[in-house]
């Protein structure tokens, strides 16, 4: 080992905890190609793929990217527990795994705030769609919950099975062949949680509907279907259980059909039939198209299909297998009938014109374009259940996306068609992207921090891509133009024309351009491309028909006027009634590629490289030869030798030295000047050598995987110490804040009771801190306790030195309370208030009726307005009366008692009977009002006495005693002028004589003369 770090440690101890480090790591091979010694050598990465394999470590990084070998067996890998492990822990820190690139790609999308892609590429089988389900698995079960979009998670896990029974298929090198491209962006709330998908979905290739490989079969659905579909469905449909009912499943096929499928380095892969049938592969022994089938079952429910939906999809589904029984005749004049019984009677019409080989071709169209369009249709349906909702789209918070990209893999058959041509464009295109991305900005990326370094050469195939999508002259180009050309076209002079236009391009050769060896193993027919991943001979037999992916007229019409609502959706009239023709299929492939491509490249992506480790889907074989094709065509070596030419880390500046920091003092624990001369101060510390590592402008790149490993190790050994210094600085820290707050708690409690010793001194520093603390208490209970009401008498006793203040305080908010309480009174209150106020200055401690009286409501009047007699009403004319009460008047003399109605206006009262004005009493005239003490309700109105020509005072009884003395004091404005005697009340009679009322209380309430010509009122006690 070579560091000066080592005369750190306690040599012996750290050598052995590094060394068995790394022997542990060497055992199963490295975990990250990059680490490699023999980075340059191809057996050394395929043998470290290979022991890692045997152990069933199936991931291995290069760099970022991450290699998976298909296990083809359930490993103990994807557990719940191992989600949680891969959480939010850094790629370098643990083992590589599918969930660490999950991880990764997700809180960069967090962190950053920038939309990722994961990019999942590898040949058939190799893994592509299972890793995709392990990584949307990851997002659903580690990611946080959106309350609006809870059942989210479930509706994008159970996208899965719906597509794959509708668009994969058993093939040759898969028994789950995804035959389709699959786009798939999961949108992201600022919370990180999923709040929405949708799904881009790329050429399915609809020939497998009428036509399957020997061993090959059709889509899964129907398989499932007939499985799984009970017996009521199945006779509904019309449908037989057995698959080899149905020509689509397993057809007699005309022509004789070879498939040998080779390897695409030429090696044979050993399956070879020469067979009179297609497909001819019902039952698959690694699936159960039976539980399949419940699975698709419940998924189509979760993701909201209806029941009326799911049946027309299978009535769909059904209408394509009894058309691939459609049998046709030929009649005597050439023309076609239908020999066998279907309820599609309305095709002997429609092909009618046709010949036999064209009624077997417009059969077969019209399957393929009601199955494809209806499996485009279920992807809109799954999009919509899966789209984001508006609320949260406007929410403003704006999303973020992760896109999976999950396509076909490059595939190379014996007979390859139109099919594998766009397929291996694709892949094409997807390797040129990783080239941009990976290989040139990895190159760009020394430019940029302005590292010395010498460039790598790598497979760039820009020209093959040119090859087959320039404009004019590319080969789409082309067969769309002999698609077009008026006149006599086939595929033959398709080829022709290629020949013509591309004759002498490096990667492209034919039959008749090629030299005798290529010669030999080519027909006449084909036309070979040279691509990136090797080559391949395409049959140009089909080329113009697939590309034109024409229907007949009169059957798209029928498909219009179709009740399946499904087809009506996919058929649309309009495409009947515009002829504008659609964009060639080759085209419409290119753009649909040209898209998914600005997609990709608007994101940060991550690559999952897949690997095939035999072609026997066997677990444990790991075919060496395969591999290295693999290998090879993936560019994995390219890939880490740019990655190791240079250096085989790097980290930026501040990721280093946070990690590494604990390693040197100055370092350690911060380091506060310029990160980059942090980072050289660490490595010269550590003794680097200058060959091992060079500092960039923002990052450092470190040569040798050995001088991480140490370094890495070293901080391992490191880690016990480091704890035990943080935990000690922890305790210490901890322990010294314990004893600082037990000395304030000492010296605070010494305060007080100095303070109370001295309280009653004048402030001075003994007893500053206790007063201040009494005062501050005293005000912050008080503000605890302060009164509610204004009737609520309590006040907490204040200190001493805040007597004053607690008097001010509690009138300013006593003020506040009645300010507050008048806000609140209604004007009908208010008069009603002024009232009691006054009858309280009059009889308050005065008189025994006064609580009962001023209990009770004062109302306007005792008197409703018909009980005062009109005339009388007349008589005042414009004198209002304000108040009017019943009364009892006695006579002067005898005190005889005459009932009266007393009415008060704002001038003067009159007492009336029936419909006489007795008397009249005017305010001003008024000397003054007497009652008694007691609870009786005498009063006497006492009337000026000069004149001889008056009658006197004026001696009255009145229910409402209180309320009628209240009112007529205020209105004659003399409330100073009622007098309350207790015992007797004198009173003048006519002619200047006097008369006594003398008031006594009793048992019984009585009025009466008494002995001395008194009038005796007896009130209760
Ligand atoms: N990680 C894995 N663990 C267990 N089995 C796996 C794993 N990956 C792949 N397999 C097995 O390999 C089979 C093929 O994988 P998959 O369907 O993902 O291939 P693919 O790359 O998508 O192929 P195609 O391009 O044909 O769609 C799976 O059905 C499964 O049996
Ligand atoms: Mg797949």
């Amino acid at each position: 080992m070579m560091f000066d770090m080592y005369t750190h440690f306690p040599c012996g101890r750290v050598r052995i905890v590094m060394e068995s480090a790394l022997t542990a790591r060497d055992r199963v091979g490295v975990q990250d190609f990059v680490l490699l010694e023999k980075y340059n050598s191809e057996a050394a990465l395929i043998e470290n793929l290979r022991r890692r394999f045997g152990e069933n470590l199936i991931y291995t990084y290069i760099g970022s990217v991450l290699v998976s070998v298909n296990p083809y067996k359930e490993l103990e890998m994807y557990s719940k527990q191992q989600m949680e492990r891969y959480r939010g822990v850094s790629f370098y820190e643990i083992s590589p795994h599918i969930y660490a690139l999950s991880d990764n790609t997700y809180r960069a999308m967090r962190t950053e705030r920038k939309d990722q892609c994961i990019m999942i590429s590898g040949e058939s089988g190799a893994g592509k769609t299972e890793a995709s389900k392990k990584i949307l698995l990851y997002y659903t079960v580690t990611c946080p919950i959106n309350e609006h979009m809870a059942t989210l998670g479930d509706r994008l896990l159970q996208s899965n099975p719906v597509l794959e029974a509708f668009g994969n298929a058993k093939t040759f090198r898969n028994d789950n062949s995804s035959r389709f491209g699959k786009y798939m962006d999961v949108q992201f709330d600022f919370r990180g949680a999923p709040v929405g998908g949708h799904i881009l979905n790329y050429l399915l290739e609809k020939s497998r509907v009428v036509h399957q490989n020997h061993g090959e079969r059709n889509f899964h659905i129907f398989y499932q279907l007939l499985d799984g579909g009970d017996d009521d469905l199945l006779t509904t449909l019309a449908l037989e259980r057995n698959p080899q009912s149905y020509n689509y499943l397993v057809k007699v096929c005309v022509c004789v059909c070879v498939c040998v499928c080779v390897c695409v380095c030429g090696i044979n892969r050993g399956i070879i039939c020469n067979s009179l049938v297609q497909g001819n592969c019902p039952r698959l022994s690694s699936v159960s198209d039976k539980n399949n089938w419940k699975v698709v079952m419940k998924a189509l429910s979760v993701i909201g299909f209806t029941e009326e939906e799911v049946q027309k999809l299978l009535d769909i589904i059904a209408s394509v297998l009894h058309l691939g029984n459609t049998q046709f005749g030929e009649g005597e004049e050439g023309e076609t009938y239908i020999t066998t019984e279907t309820q599609i009677t309305h095709l002997a019409k429609m092909i009618s014109p046709l010949n036999f080989e064209q009624a077997m071709s417009a059969r077969d169209a019209l399957a393929k374009a009601v199955y494809g369009r209806t499996f485009t249709w279920l992807v809109e349906k799954i999009n919509q259940s899966l789209a984001l909702k508006e609320e949260i789209y406007h929410s403003g918070k704006g999303c973020t996306v992760i896109g999976l990209l999950d396509i076909y893999g490059f595939e190379v058959l014996q007979h390859n068609s139109f099919e594998q041509f766009c397929i291996n464009y694709c892949n094409e295109k997807l390797q040129q992207l990783f080239i941009e991305l990976t290989l040139r900005s990895e190159q760009e990326e020394y430019e940029t921090e302005g590292i010395a370094w010498e460039t790598v050469q790598y497979i760039d195939n820009k020209i093959i891509c040119d090859l087959i999508e320039e404009k004019h002259k590319g080969i789409i180009s082309i067969l769309d133009e002999e698609c077009l050309r008026p006149g006599e076209t086939c595929d033959v002079s398709f080829l022709e024309k290629l020949e013509d236009t591309l004759g002498g391009h490096p990667h492209f050769v034919t039959h008749k351009l090629a030299n005798g060896k290529t010669r030999r193993v080519m027909s006449r027919e084909e036309f070979r491309l040279l691509h990136y991943a090797g080559e391949v001979n395409y049959n140009v037999n089909g080329f113009l028909d697939k590309n034109n992916d024409l229907l007949n007229r009169n059957l798209k019409e029928v498909m219009c006027q179709s009740d399946n609502q499904i087809l009506c959706h996919c058929f649309r009239r309009e495409e009947v009634i515009h002829q504008k023709r659609p964009e060639m299929a080759a085209t419409q492939f290119k753009n649909s590629l040209m898209k998914l491509m600005e997609i990709l490249m608007s994101k940060e992506p991550s690559y999952v490289r897949c690997i095939k480790p035999n072609d026997a889907k066997q677990p444990g074989r790991f075919d060496e030869v395969l591999v290295r094709h693999q290998v090879k065509y993936l560019g994995l070596m390219e890939n880490l030798r740019v990655r190791r030419a240079g250096f085989a880390y790097r980290r930026c500046f501040e990721a280093f030295l946070q990690r590494y920091k604990p390693l040197c003092p100055e370092t350690w624990p911060n380091w506060h000047g310029r990160l980059a001369d942090g980072v050289s101060t660490l490595v010269n510390h550590l003794g680097y050598k200058a060959e091992e590592y060079k500092l960039g402008r923002s990052k450092i790149f470190i040569r040798f995987p050995k001088t991480l490993f140490s370094t890495e190790d070293a901080l391992q050994a490191k880690k016990p110490e480091i704890v035990i210094t943080i935990q000690s600085a922890w305790r210490g820290m901890k322990a010294r804040r314990r004893a600082k707050r037990r000395r304030q708690a000492a010296e605070l409690i010494r305060k007080l009771i100095k303070g109370f010793i001295y309280r009653h001194e004048e402030y001075c520093p003994e007893n500053e801190y206790f007063l201040d603390h009494v005062r501050c208490s005293f005000l912050k209970n008080l503000r605890k306790n302060l009164p509610k009401s204004v009737l609520d008498q309590n006040w907490p006793t204040p200190p001493p030195s805040l007597v004053e203040t607690s008097d001010h305080l509690r009138r300013l908010h006593m003020r506040n309370m009645v300010m507050k309480y008048c806000r609140r009174v209604q004007p009908e209150w208010k008069k009603q208030m002024m009232q009691k106020v006054i009858a309280s200055e009059i009889f308050k401690d005065q008189k025994d009726s006064y609580p009962q009286g001023v209990g009770r409501l004062f109302l306007d009047s005792r008197l409703e307005r018909e009980q005062i007699n009109l005339k009388v009403v007349q008589t005042l004319g414009n004198d209002k009366v304000q108040y009017g009460v019943s009364v009892v008047k006695y006579d002067r003399r005898g005190f005889k008692p005459r009932p009266r109605q007393l009415l008060l206006t704002n001038t003067f009262a009159v007492l009336v009977e029936r419909t006489k004005i007795k008397q009249r009493v005017d305010y001003t005239a008024l000397r003054g009002i007497s009652v008694s003490s007691l609870s009786d309700g005498m009063f006497v109105l006492h009337m000026p006495n000069e004149d001889n020509k008056q009658k006197g005072d004026v001696v009255l009884h009145c229910d409402h005693v209180i309320e009628l003395v209240t009112k007529l004091a205020m209105m004659a404005g003399k409330v100073n002028y009622v007098n309350v005697s207790p015992g007797s009340i004198r009173f003048v009679l006519a002619r200047g004589k006097e008369g006594i009322i003398d008031f006594v209380r009793g048992s019984e309430l009585k009025v009466a003369k008494g002995k001395r010509g008194h009038l005796l009122v007896v009130s209760l006690f």
